[in-house]
């Protein structure tokens, strides 16, 4: 891989905002070679074919990536290091919102993806991380993660419960402020990011759920897309206290 170029690992890249993500860098610069995370591999060449037809200027690929499987994350990281020998950022990006009954159940499952699956990918991808000259590692979080918004009855979100996904990111900020403390002795920049309130699959009911977010005014993941793009530039607010 040309040393100049800057690899760019995405999971949960082929949908919604990751989606968004890997299309804005792909279409945006040639010095990009986005790496398609997805958990169904037919998904993720379906998400490069499609960026493909829309002729981007940088370079895509696609690799199988469930982030709550640990086998899949060892043959994702050996896949990276034979094809590229390292990453310069990595956008943890893949999320869920659970729909079990019982909130343990809830609970399993959205620390599984939101928060377990975040940790364990970037410590298998941290030695190739380190082997960037400019390391970058994005969370995509929720300012549902923020307890002081929780603790806030003017808060526009006071009344919606979602203890699970919002206990979920909660964790995941502490993760990045333990990795900002940790990885960021080693040269690593590290933010979490809300993308705010867009139109995506994560309610996980398909159209019907799209379009209750379009009602209730949600925006596009266009939008949280250049967000993504704007704070590693450090044009946004590049604070890594952003969803605390
Ligand atoms: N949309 C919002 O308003 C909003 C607001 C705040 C934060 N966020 C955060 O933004 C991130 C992206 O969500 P989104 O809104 O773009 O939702 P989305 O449209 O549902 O996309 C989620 C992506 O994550 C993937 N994914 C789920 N579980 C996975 C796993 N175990 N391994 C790998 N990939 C997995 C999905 O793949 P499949 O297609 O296979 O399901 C999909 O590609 C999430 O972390 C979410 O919490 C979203």
């Amino acid at each position: 891989m040309d040393s100049n170029k800057t690899v760019v690992l995405i999971t949960g890249a082929n949908g919604g905002i990751g989606y968004e993500t890997a299309l804005l860098l792909a279409t945006s610069a040639t010095s990009f070679h986005v790496i398609v995370g997805a958990r169904s591999a037919e998904k993720g060449e379906k998400a490069v074919s499609d960026i493909k037809s829309q002729s981007p200027k940088g370079t895509l690929s696609h690799v199988q990536l469930d982030v709550t499987d640990s086998n899949s994350i060892k043959n994702a990281v050996s896949t990276v290091e034979k094809d590229f020998g390292r990453i310069d950022v990595l956008i943890n990006n893949a999320g869920i919102i659970s729909h079990a009954t019982a909130l343990i159940d809830q609970l399993r499952e959205t620390f599984e993806t939101n928060t377990f699956g975040p940790a364990i990918v970037t410590e298998a991808f941290t030695p190739l991380l380190l082997k960037s000259k400019s390391p970058k590692l994005i969370y995509v979080s929720s300012n549902l993660g923020s307890i002081t918004w929780r603790s806030d009855p003017t808060n526009p979100y006071y009344a919606l419960p979602a203890p699970a996904y919002r206990m979920s990111k909660a964790a995941l900020n502490m993760l990045l402020a333990c990795d900002y403390a940790t990885l960021g002795s080693k040269g690593v920049k590290a933010w979490a990011y809300c993308p705010g309130y867009v139109v995506t699959n994560l309610s996980g009911t398909g159209e019907k759920g799209r379009q209750e977010r379009v009602e209730r005014g949600a925006g596009s993941a266009v939008d949280s897309a250049k967000g993504i793009l704007a704070i590693w530039r450090e044009k946004g607010c590049g604070c890594w206290k952003v969803c605390l």
